[in-house]
């Protein structure tokens, strides 16, 4: 079948302004739509800049924005859309370095605001950190964030306010506080209690809706805001 790829097309270095520009090429339904974007650069323009890696959704590398929802280009089928003409633009509310590749430096810089690493205050045992079921049972989903970006980039709240570390940065807040083998809790509690921290999120669920993950950022946070209401100093 015929498909038409209509892509947000933007080199700073060149363009006075993005243009939207139209590619119609030959797919199969089960094509994704990063095949389409693959025939889009080997078939019809080179030019075309846009990250990809694993493509099996497990890079997070390929989060765009396609039919006015951020997605990861590996995961969406030609056949999840009943009109052959998609739109693809770059994630939105970040800087475009060139076409559907966006500026991530932000991104990472609040991520690493919350120090996204384990810190243990206990010496080292001899061998794991051993951890129960039900303690791991409280970071089951948290851990399967991807960093794709995705649910940051969907943020209202972000847009609005450019301070805002973010629901994915808040999100590995989540995954450390709530490991039973980090002892750094109260050191993040801390670095999100604030404005632009956690008590920016006001619950809007975009970033829920467009997690490839399915995790329910929103609950974690709300979790987190709890626990910031009952601390005591
Ligand atoms: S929480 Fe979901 S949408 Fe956000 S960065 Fe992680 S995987 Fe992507
Ligand atoms: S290319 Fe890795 S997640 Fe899509």
């Amino acid at each position: 079948m015929k498909v038409t790829l209509s892509i947000l097309r933007y080199d700073p270095e060149k363009d006075i302004k993005p243009v939207r520009k139209d590619y119609t090429i030959e797919a199969e339904p089960t094509d994704r739509i990063l095949d389409c974007l693959d025939k889009v650069k080997w078939q019809h323009d080179g030019s075309l800049a846009y990250r990809r890696s694993c493509s099996h959704g497990i890079c997070g590398s390929d989060a765009m924005m396609i039919n006015g929802k951020n997605q990861l280009a590996c995961q969406i089928l030609v056949q999840d859309f009943k009109k052959k003409y998609i739109k693809i633009d770059p994630l939105p509310g970040l800087p475009i370095i060139k076409d559907l590749i966006v500026d991530m430096t932000g991104f990472f810089q609040k991520y690493d605001i919350v120090k996204p690493y384990l810190i243990s205050k206990d010496l080292p045992p001899p061998k794991e950190r051993l951890q129960s079921q039900e303690e791991r049972a409280l970071i089951d989903e948290a851990v399967n964030c991807i960093l794709c970006g995705a649910c940051t980039a969907s943020c209202p709240s972000l847009w609005t306010n450019e301070n805002y570390i973010g629901p994915a940065a808040l999100l590995k807040a989540y995954r450390f506080i709530y490991d039973s083998r980090d002892g750094a809790d109260n050191e993040r509690l801390d670095i999100i209690d604030t404005q632009d921290g956690l008590w920016r999120c006001h619950t809007i669920f975009n970033c829920v809706e467009v997690c490839p993950k399915e995790i329910n950022i929103t609950w974690h946070l709300s979790q987190l805001k709890k626990k910031c209401a009952l601390r005591e100093f």
